[in-house]
């Protein structure tokens, strides 16, 4: 998954308009209703580490993994500009979410914007799962989004240009998405161009990023055979129930 060490360069311009306070109060609001003793928090794919440092500031522990060093590093940045206190609430660690067992447990298990779609086949699936409950708590709870199959389908992607610009980058970036419906993947294909606003070069990249949408039957079926107990699923950053128009859903699970 070499396509997040580009992708750091410029993922917080790429997501400067994502509002990831309302999303780290949305998650704070979850854990009050299903977990609310919760101090400490495994992130999985915790990326740059915008929300884990939101969410150090709502008075959480938070322990971030993710498989791109380069990702990390914008994270471990990040901490320098953070009152003391909530930077020593944060710790982030390189390693695969299907993978990695850090020696500790944890009263809740996170993994924001789309990181489970991003284990695209049921094998990394169900090592992902595998790594969550390894690393609840009794009575911990497990949240995450994903790609929503029943809207994927019935309201197809497509090809999508975004063109942003800071004071030293402009990056345009083309999607263009290829569906594989017996797979339940959708590949995307990016076209990236990265010009340096001080001397007019232009780098290309050319990333693909494969995503796997998900169907409530299916994750109740991975969250049973990892001895979580299906609490909820509902429309990402609202509380109304999904249907065929809901691209992201979230999914808590609770361990017994
Ligand atoms: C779209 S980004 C989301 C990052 C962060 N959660 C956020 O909301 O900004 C997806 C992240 O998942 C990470 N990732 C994907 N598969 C992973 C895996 N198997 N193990 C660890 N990290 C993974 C990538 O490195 C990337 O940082």
């Amino acid at each position: 998954m070499n396509t997040f060490a580009d992708y750091a360069r410029y993922y917080d311009l790429l997501y400067r308009d994502k509002n990831y306070n309302a999303e780290a109060q949305f998650i704070h609001n979850l854990l009050q209703i299903y977990a609310p003793s919760t101090q400490s928090i495994l992130e999985l794919g915790c990326g740059t580490g915008v929300h884990a440092a939101l969410l150090a500031g709502h008075g959480y522990e938070v322990y971030g993994v993710d498989l791109s060093a380069q990702m990390l590093e914008q994270a471990n940045q990040r901490l320098l500009s953070l009152p003391p206190e909530e930077a020593s609430k944060l710790q982030f660690q390189e390693g695969d979410i299907r993978t990695i067992r850090v020696d500790k447990k944890f009263d809740a298990v996170i993994s924001l914007f789309h990181v489970f779609s991003y284990q695209i086949t049921n094998q990394d699936l169900q090592a992902a799962f595998a790594t969550a409950r390894a690393h609840l708590k009794p009575g911990g709870v497990f949240i995450f989004d994903c790609w929503y199959g029943p809207a994927v389908i019935s309201d197809p992607p497509t090809v999508r240009i975004k063109r942003l610009k800071d004071e030293k980058i402009a990056v345009t970036r083309i999607a263009e998405p290829v569906m594989h419906p017996n797979d339940n993947l959708v590949e995307v294909n990016y076209q990236v161009f990265i010009k340096d606003l001080l001397n007019g070069a232009v780098a290309e990249l050319q990333e693909t990023h494969q995503m796997r949408y998900l169907f409530q039957p299916e994750v109740k079926d991975f969250l049973i055979k990892n001895e979580l107990t299906f609490i909820t699923l509902g429309e990402w950053m609202t509380d109304s129930p999904p249907g065929f128009n809901t691209w992201n859903v979230y999914f808590i699970g609770k361990s017994k």
